[in-house]
């Protein structure tokens, strides 16, 4: 009797104890999810390289030009940017500038931003000659399309980056092509002596440095341009608002952004159920959904913080979305949203988390 006593015990005690730990597992944010090693999207993580940070300098006022080496890089194409992994662990997007027939190094630029994020302060400041820096990519959301009639470039400052390949690229074949640089001076324009020569003197570039020139004129820009031109551009906001408002409507617009489409209006408050982990969490004006989730599900997916890697990418079972990224396509909207950048339209959504 003692001996049976003993067994149902010690059984009684391991179904307690398999109970709480079970209550426990429940609890926990991780509970049923598998763990967020990889984007739940299952959208790929890009390839990561470490190269040798092999050139360091200035090449206009506060803008710093990198060269990081390596051997037989992935090819890329105009357009295409870098996803540097700094030191401090941000990630930033760095348009590449350089040659794409050179596979054994990379080249971007990027403007000291004083009230940045840090990112680019950091570039600036900490990155130095010999260091190892870890890059995923290329990536390409800015192609150049392959046979438009004519080609019209809107670069403001370092949004000249990502468009130089391009202007390399159209000339070598003979290409219609014309470019609008602006700065606010001449010397903080990079690159600006090789596009001046690349526009020779056949009129292909204009430069309009603001301390000198005003604002540069985008209606006489546009005035007869072919049906089926394609326009790029790059730089700040303004500018890019600026050429989608002076845009006839027979040219095709595309733009690069450097920073997340922000929306003057609907930041406002409103909640996100975690229908899988069965919790609800408020997010604030002003914070994003990403932040929100964090504080119940540290191991979430994320990346890039601007909508740009698609990482954070998330399945969304109820209500209706404002999207703010310009990465997903429009069967992804449909039912799945950025949670770094973009927001609820209503007072609530509901995530498959
Ligand atoms: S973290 Fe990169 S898109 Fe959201």
């Amino acid at each position: 009797m003692p001996r049976l006593r003993t067994v149902l015990l010690v059984a009684g005690t391991a179904l307690v104890a398999r109970r709480a730990m079970r209550r426990r597992i429940q609890a926990s944010p991780l509970w049923p999810m598998p763990a967020l090693d990889e984007p739940i999207s299952g959208r790929p993580r890009a390839r990561a390289l470490r190269l040798l940070l092999t050139r360091h300098e200035t090449v206009a006022d506060g803008v710093a030009q990198l060269r990081l080496e390596g051997q037989a890089l992935p090819a890329w194409e105009p357009g295409a940017h870098l996803d540097l992994v700094l030191p401090s662990g941000l990630i930033r997007q760095y348009s590449l500038c350089g040659d794409p027939e050179d596979t054994s190094s990379y080249t971007v630029a990027t403007r000291l931003v004083e009230d940045g994020r840090g990112g680019s302060r950091e570039v600036h400041e900490q990155l130095q000659e010999g260091m190892e820096i870890e890059v995923r990519g290329p990536r390409n959301r800015f192609p150049l399309a392959p046979d438009a009639p004519s080609y019209v470039f809107v670069a403001g400052g370092i949004g000249i980056t990502p468009i130089l390949p391009m202007l390399r690229a159209l000339d070598a074949r003979g290409a219609d092509w014309h470019l609008l640089y602006g700065g606010r001076t001449r010397a903080s324009m990079p690159f600006l002596e090789e596009v001046e020569k690349l526009g020779g003197e056949r009129g292909r570039v204009t430069v309009v440095a603001e301390d000198a020139d005003g604002r540069p004129d985008l209606a006489g820009l546009f005035a007869d341009r072919a049906p089926g031109t394609a326009v790029y551009c790059c730089g700040p906001e303004g500018l890019m608002e600026a050429v989608a408002a002076a845009l006839p409507g027979h040219c095709e617009l595309h733009l690069e952004r450097f920073a997340p489409h922000t929306s003057a209006d609907g930041n406002g408050p409103f909640e996100v159920e975690l229908r899988r982990s069965g919790r609800t969490v408020a997010v604030p004006a002003g914070t994003s959904v990403l932040a929100a989730v964090r504080a119940e599900v540290p191991s979430v997916s994320y990346s890039c913080e601007q909508g740009f890697c698609g990482t954070c990418q998330q399945r969304v079972l109820e209500g209706e979305i404002d999207h703010r990224d310009e990465l997903l396509t429009d069967s992804e909207r449909d039912d799945s949203m950025l949670i770094c950048v973009s927001r609820a339209r209503g007072e609530r959504l509901v995530l498959d988390l």
